[in-house]
């Protein structure tokens, strides 16, 4: 197992700070080794603070995340970025790609403050691989703004990837997409997490895309409800 999340307890104060707006509700969830997991829900359920929630960006106000383990309350805040990117890889609905560098700089962007060699050339090869797998070999050398939609989308999660880590987490990641860059982009990660051995949580409002998951939950009142188990 890698993941668990324990009795996750999340609220909002209003202005005045007396009421409470409960948005993740004593919410348990495991995400085993190289699982796919949607967690579907209207606007405003609560999917994106799960995710932030889940992957430290965000704090509750009760409950403990481990993973492989590890407790992450235990953890200062440098060591939770330390975390993040050995272990995390995030899509989001844009693509968040910087518009005046290449894609292959974007995807190797991480990788301009280290200093080992052999670790940079590793990278570069792996984002070289990376990129023509998701059938981008021919267009490294442009930028974001010469490319679709669905072609930046794919290099973001190459750079999701770059870091080799263990799990995927994406938010809407076919949001912004047509039906077609969408279908693509969701077997994308449904094959890098069955070939890259990546866990992967995607949150999103299209039934397209999480029914191509192993494991389909429903946020609603704050609690997972499992709808699906392929
Ligand atoms: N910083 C915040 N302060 C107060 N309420 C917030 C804050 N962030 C999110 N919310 C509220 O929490 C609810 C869940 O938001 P969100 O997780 O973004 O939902 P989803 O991703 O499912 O659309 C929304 O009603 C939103 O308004
Ligand atoms: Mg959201």
């Amino acid at each position: 197992m890698i993941v668990e999340l324990k009795k996750i307890t999340k609220y909002y104060k209003n202005s005045e700070g007396s009421e409470k707006r409960i948005i993740l509700d004593d919410l348990s969830l495991s995400i085993e080794n190289g699982e796919s997991i949607a967690v579907v829900g209207p606007s405003g359920s609560g999917k994106s603070t799960l995710l932030n929630v889940l992957s430290s960006l965000d704090t509750c106000n009760s409950g403990s995340i481990t993973f492989n383990g590890q407790n992450l309350s235990e953890l200062n805040g440098k060591e939770l970025a330390i975390f993040r990117n050995q272990n995390l890889g995030f899509v989001f609905q844009s693509h968040h790609l910087l518009p005046q560098l290449s894609l292959i700089e974007n995807v190797l962007l991480p990788f301009i403050p280290v200093k080992d060699r052999r670790l940079k050339k590793e990278a570069e090869k792996r984002a070289l691989e990376l990129l023509s797998y998701v059938g981008l070999s021919n267009q490294i050398h442009q930028r974001p703004g010469q490319m679709s939609g669905g072609e930046c989308q794919r290099a973001a999660v190459v750079r999701a990837l770059i870091h080799q880590p263990n799990l995927i987490l994406a938010d809407e990641p076919t949001g912004s997409l047509d039906k077609k860059s969408a279908e693509q982009l969701g077997d994308l990660l449904v094959n890098i997490n069955k070939k890259q051995a990546v866990s992967l949580v995607v949150v999103t409002h299209s039934m397209d895309l999480a029914k191509k998951m192993k494991k389909i939950y429903q946020l609603e009142d704050g609690k997972l409800v499992l709808i699906n188990n392929a």
